[in-house]
């Protein structure tokens, strides 16, 4: 079971096997918003119960609202009981983490702040034996980063000596390539490449790691990992959410920057990235980027043709009706704001020439679903179809990022019977049905590696800049092209949508 595990995720064992997480103290700026509570504390929590967390550990909150240390624990309680995925919560532990969580308060820009908290970790290092180390985690809103940022280094908490300082920087990373390129030039002016995290949570998701061991601890797959036989691939993130509380945002942002920009370009340049030459952060990097850099931009007079854009309306998602986007709480009643994208990219290279890449994420859609799908080219009909069989259907194989994660292949079997017919048919794995442990939350893992000092499972900044450059470019030709098409909440996008891909001769997958 244990050699089955590790050519399953040598990724993950590799990095369990050789880094033991030192000392260090945790600081959270935007310590109170929905994150911390939602995913960092828990994530935290879960690492704790695990036994992953370094022996001289802190956790320091560091926000704007008045609160002690004791209403800041009882806050952080509640939510751990809420989301973490061990329940209930175990008392010992949570008791042995919440002494060793505190609270800051203070403006963003106010220098004294930083001051305190300078004061207070030293504190911390000399009774806690946190040793200098930190990670500083910017979970506030981005207009603050910059401030942020700027702080740190006049208020004396990035030291040169033997301990070590790193930054995780949360989503959105900029709001364009300008803006971007001006975080990434702010963050250098204080730390170096290999201490800026920039986080991306779909890489902490197993199955996203997953897709390398599939590609390269495999040998039947790789061989057919290209244009010669992979007809196309499809990467679909649906979810049935609508923007929540989140409409301010995302009124702003649109689903191109809010899930394609990051998650999606992710999940695009892992599945068609090269063999790296390691497993090491930076032969990773150094191939994600090839992939990115090789997407052809798009001409301001080719977005139509290659992308779609629509807007929830009101519907109904499993039996229970939904308001359309335009209703939704801080959303413009007239907003042109895109909720579904679907994008056709060609990746210009050797292995992927003419092999096109059709991207579709969209929110109220039928059902939360995540998956790569990749489509191979259909078998010569030749032998069946003289027997009166009907066309075959291509063999797919599906990656299956969320709910149950796992990867099936579509494959064709002849139907039991005198005559020769032919059916699809579906081979299965799943993940919870052959490990049978649960997956760790994306946060999990990428915490853990941000305290190790592992920055494979982060972007790095060539990618971004290049991500950006491609979302730009869209969003160029968006200007003068029609308004989003409206789509019901509850089905699967905008007719439009179907047509966009069937004038191709292809079809979107019903995951
Ligand atoms: C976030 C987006 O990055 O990812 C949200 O801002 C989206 O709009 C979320 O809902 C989806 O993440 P997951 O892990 O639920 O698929």
């Amino acid at each position: 079971m244990r050699e089955l595990q590790a050519s399953i995720n040598p990724l993950r064992e590799g990095i369990a096997a050789s880094s033991a997480p030192s000392p260090c103290a945790f600081v959270i700026f935007g310590a109170t918003g929905d994150l911390t509570h939602r995913k960092l504390v828990p994530a935290i929590y879960n690492l704790a119960h695990e036994g992953q967390l370094p022996t001289n550990f802190a956790l320091v909150g560091f926000a704007r609202r008045p609160k002690t240390h004791e209403q800041f624990r009882d806050e952080l309680r509640a939510a751990v009981t809420e989301h973490s995925r061990f329940q209930p919560i175990n008392p010992t532990v949570w008791d042995s983490l919440s002494q060793r969580i505190f609270y800051l308060q203070s403006d963003f820009g106010d220098p004294k702040g930083y001051e305190a908290l300078d004061g207070f970790l030293k504190k911390l290092d000399r009774d806690r034996g946190t040793a200098g180390n930190r990670i500083f985690y910017l979970a506030a809103a981005p207009a603050e980063f910059e401030t942020i940022i700027d702080q740190l280094r006049p208020s004396g908490l990035i030291q040169n000596s033997n301990s070590w300082q790193r930054i995780v920087v949360e989503k959105p990373f900029g709001s364009d390539l300008a803006t971007a390129e001006r975080l990434n030039s702010v963050l250098a002016g204080v730390f170096d490449e290999r201490q800026i995290f920039r986080i991306d949570h779909y890489l902490g998701k197993e199955t996203v790691q997953n897709i390398m061991a599939l590609r390269f601890a495999n040998e039947i797959f790789e061989p057919l990992w290209n244009q010669k036989y992979v007809d196309h691939v499809q990467i679909t993130v649906a979810e049935s959410l609508g923007v929540e509380t989140r409409g301010g945002y995302y009124d702003q942002a649109g689903a191109l920057r809010d899930m394609v920009q990051n998650h999606m370009l992710q999940l695009l340049a892992l599945t068609a990235l090269e063999p790296p030459v390691s497993l090491e952060a930076g032969a990773i990097h150094d191939e994600k980027a090839k992939v990115l850099k090789a997407v052809r931009l798009m001409a301001p007079d080719q977005v139509s043709q290659f992308t779609i854009r629509g807007q929830y309306e009101r519907g109904s998602i499993a039996g229970q009706s939904v308001a359309g986007y335009r209703s939704e709480k801080n959303v413009a009643p007239d907003s042109c704001t895109e909720t579904f994208v679907a994008l056709k990219l060609l990746i210009e290279n050797w292995r992927w020439a003419g092999v096109p890449f059709y991207l579709r994420h969209g929110k109220r859609l039928v059902k939360g679903v995540a998956e790569i799908a990749v489509q191979f080219k259909a078998a010569p009909a030749v032998l069946f179809a003289k027997e009166g069989c009907a066309p075959l259907s291509p063999n797919v194989l599906a990656l299956r990022i969320q709910p149950d994660e796992g990867i099936a292949i579509r494959m064709n079997a002849k139907v039991p019977g005198t005559v020769m017919n032919i059916q699809p048919v579906k081979m299965d794995f799943r993940y919870g049905g052959s490990f049978g442990v649960r997956a760790p939350e994306a946060y999990e893992r990428l915490l853990h590696d941000a305290i190790v000092g592992d920055s494979t499972l982060f972007t790095r900044r060539d990618e971004v800049d290049r991500s950006w450059q491609m979302i730009d470019a869209i969003r160029n030709g968006w200007r003068t092209a029609s308004p989003p098409v409206p789509y019901e909440s509850g089905t699967w996008g905008p007719p439009e949508a179907d047509e966009f891909i069937q004038k191709d001769g292809r079809q979107w997958r019903r995951p």
